[in-house]
């Protein structure tokens, strides 16, 4: 908290399309979950973000983003099977360097075969982290569920 968001391209639908995390200078939601399709993520983390875009939105919040390791094909077709489109922006941190950058790697050899993301959520305003909730085992959803971290902002 009170870091400003790094300059690190991620990818959104394709390995052209290049966005830059620190072009999100509005009120902004980042999560940052395991993995794409995974249970946790699929039915309870991505799908919070999804359905509380209106009340998101009521707050103030213009973009909502959700970062995972994964190539952004697979990213986008996760965006559709959630019917996320227009709600969230699902972008892929190809090389695993936004997730480096902010110190929220999940080394996740052993069950998904290489190093992820933490399961997170942060408010940025003007560029800067304001609030930020990390699951302590980096995988559970205990405090960075949308309805949890609604209670927060
Ligand atoms: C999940 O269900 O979100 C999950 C499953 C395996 C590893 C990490 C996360």
């Amino acid at each position: 908290v009170g870091d400003k968001l790094p300059s690190v391209d991620l990818y959104e639908g394709t390995p052209n399309d290049k966005v830059n995390i620190s072009s999100f200078t509005e009120k902004t939601i980042i999560f940052g979950v395991p993995g794409a399709f995974t249970p946790g993520c699929s039915k309870t983390h991505a799908p919070g973000f999804i359905a509380n875009f209106d009340t998101l939105k009521a707050k103030g919040v213009k973009h909502i983003v959700c970062v995972s390791v994964n190539d952004p094909f697979v990213m986008a077709a996760w965006c559709e099977n959630l019917k996320g489109e227009g709600k969230v922006r699902f972008l892929a941190d190809i090389h695993t360097e936004f997730t480096k950058a902010i110190g929220l790697e999940l080394d996740a050899t052993p069950f998904l075969g290489n190093v992820r993301s933490k399961r997170y959520c942060m408010l940025v305003e003007d560029g800067t982290v304001k609030v930020l909730s990390v699951e302590p085992d980096g995988t559970g959803l205990s405090c960075s569920k949308a309805d949890d971290f609604l209670k927060l902002i």
